[in-house]
């Protein structure tokens, strides 16, 4: 078997290994899966599995929040490459009472970390340190923030051990891998051998790919679930699970501490709001830039003829293009931990100043972006993060990413945890000007710093009517997450289009710097391309921009937004 992308229609047919499976080991199991339409409750999220173990949580008196943190435990089982408790993410909530809660659990530098952490003695990055090595995990937030979201804004009728129970069984009895699981596992085994504990977990032991269907267990990490759930998150952040850690990180040269780990604390901030088109979008704020740009990108977008333009067309997408270079560059001088670095919020959503920000573009070419390398490289590999939505039958929802950085973070296991060390320390900015794994660059206001919390493009989003969600939505891809996010808003509620579709639909994606415009495969027709650079847009070919999993609500029930583009999955009763 050689190691390719599985197509958008292998990946639903392999959603149906582990939905059997779930029929056939769990014959009492009430909820119904579902293609796309449920009307008590919903989870869509990376994996068919961990959708499962959230709606078991909803059917057993759970609301929105308890089942989010199941979810979210059983996708660090089921999706080692993203779901994680070895990172970081963001939660937000919208309550049926009205409350809306945006919660970071972004991961924080430990305390020995400094700006130049990353420099040779010339005072030039170091490849490979900020990604690859014991030196780029940042103090991880997921358990921390999931343990939080269940205790602040669950039911009270679900305990901590209810919401673990699926994750440790998933990772103690193993897991049937769906087709795609089974591809990103194979396509990163050459990252993944370089660790022998990686190695032991993730390599299938007599050296052969794996299979859809082959069923991969995770003892050790089903033990350290096993603490959280009977201490909390002393079972983490202290104990075995902690010290495992720092053993970890002096045998690797990393700087982490008992201290790092015992003081780290999630945090609520306050969700950034905005208007469009009659609806009000709630996303993440600071130390994200994912809910800023996402609303920056609708504000400035309004202000076209979109329905005229039509979606995909050259006028749209060079508008968009255009907004993306200003917005991003914003990004880049403005962004940063909102404890550490001034963020300009309200000045950044000023309708007046977006209007000003876009006032030398023109319809009739593009505006090159400023100075430094064109030649700045794509991204080196893909990413991954994972994003997952929740309703309940109350009107409850949560909108929640979380992340290593990328693919299976830095690859490294923390040896007898289980759990993958995060290489997030690569989005801090390493040195004014170069860029990151995503090809963004920063200044000052992400410099690293002992504490800081690294920038993130994260966008948890939920789009409101009339104060009754609307959509629940946010995906994985780095700096692409921000434009995946902002286009679904649009296809939706500019261009009506059903959330399966407006998920499923190619996307476009521009940042700034690289001045470069990707497009999906099948994205633009060829006349729309050549009429893109004609107003002097480089493009070039992206295989995947982001990977939303969305919900729409409708009086007469939820409907699923998966994205065909990863193992996607919904489940509803
Ligand atoms: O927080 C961020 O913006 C990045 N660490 C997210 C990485 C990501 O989305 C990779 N996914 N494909």
């Amino acid at each position: 078997m050689s190691i390719r992308k599985p197509s958008s229609a292998l990946v639903l047919r392999s959603l149906l290994v582990p939905f059997l499976c779930v029929l056939a080991t769990q014959a009492d199991a009430q909820s119904t899966w579902t293609a796309g339409w449920a009307t008590r409750g919903m989870v869509v999220s990376d994996c068919g599995l961990a959708s499962e173990a959230g709606v078991s949580i909803l059917e057993s008196g759970g609301n929105a929040a308890d089942a989010a943190a199941a979810t979210a435990f059983a996708l660090a089982v089921t999706f080692p490459a993203a779901g994680n408790i070895g990172g970081g993410g963001f939660a937000l909530v919208h309550k049926a009472d009205g409350g809306d809660a945006a919660l970071d659990f972004r991961e924080v530098a430990p305390n020995a970390a400094h700006r130049d952490l990353y420099l040779d003695e010339q005072g030039k990055v170091v490849n490979g340190l900020s990604t690859d090595t014991h030196l780029a995990a940042g103090i991880p937030g997921s358990v921390d923030g999931l343990l939080r979201l269940h205790e602040d804004h669950g039911s009270g009728l679900v305990d901590r051990a209810q919401v673990l129970a699926p994750a440790i069984r998933l990772a103690r009895d193993g897991f049937p891998l769906s087709f795609w699981a089974a591809y990103v596992l194979n396509a990163y085994r050459g990252k993944l051998e370089t660790d022998e504990a990686a190695r032991r977990i993730f390599l299938r032991g007599d050296g052969q790919l794996w299979q859809p269907g082959d069923v991969l267990k995770q003892p050790d990490l089903a033990d350290a679930l096993e603490r959280i759930s009977q201490q909390g998150r002393d079972g983490f952040y202290k104990g075995v699970t902690a010290e495992l850690w720092v053993e970890e990180m002096e045998r690797g040269n990393g700087i982490a501490t008992l201290e790092d780990l015992a003081g780290y604390d999630s945090k609520y901030r306050d969700p950034v709001r905005g208007e469009f088109r009659g609806y009000e979008i709630l996303s993440m704020s600071p130390p994200s830039s994912g809910g800023i740009l996402v609303l920056q990108l609708l504000e400035i977008m309004d202000g076209f003829p979109l329905e005229e333009w039509e979606w995909n067309s050259s006028s749209y997408v060079h508008a968009f293009a255009e907004a993306c270079r200003r917005v991003y560059a914003d990004r880049a001088e403005h962004l940063g931990d909102p404890d550490h670095w001034e963020v300009p919020v309200p000045g950044l959503l000023d309708p007046e100043y977006l209007e000003a920000r876009m006032a030398d573009m023109s319809l009739e070419r593009a505006t090159p972006s400023t100075a430094v390398s064109s030649g700045t490289p794509t991204p080196r590999e893909p990413d991954e993060t994972t994003h997952f939505s929740v309703v309940d039958k109350e009107g409850n929802v949560v909108s929640c990413t979380t992340t290593l950085n990328a693919r299976f973070g830095s690859g490294i296991v923390v040896d007898g945890t289980g759990i993958l060390l995060n290489n997030e320390m690569d989005d801090f900015s390493a040195k004014p000007g170069v860029p990151n794994l995503y090809g963004l660059v920063g200044n000052e206001a992400n410099a690293i710093a002992a504490g800081k919390r690294m920038l993130s493009s994260m966008s948890p989003t939920i789009v409101l009517h009339d104060g009754h969600p609307r959509l629940v939505l946010g995906s994985p891809g780095g700096s692409r997450i921000i434009t995946s996010v902002a286009q679904v808003i649009l296809n939706h509620l500019v261009f009506e289009m059903p959330i399966a579709q407006a998920v499923a639909v190619p996307r476009v994606h521009a940042q700034w710097l690289p001045d470069r415009v990707y497009y999906e495969p099948f994205g633009m027709a060829l006349d729309t391309r050549k009429r893109l650079e004609e107003l002097g847009h480089e493009l070039a070919e992206m295989e995947e921009i982001g990977r939303v999993n969305a919900i729409e609500v409708q009086p007469n029930g939820f409907y699923a937004g998966p994205d065909v583009r990863g193992g996607g999955a919904s489940a509803g009763y």
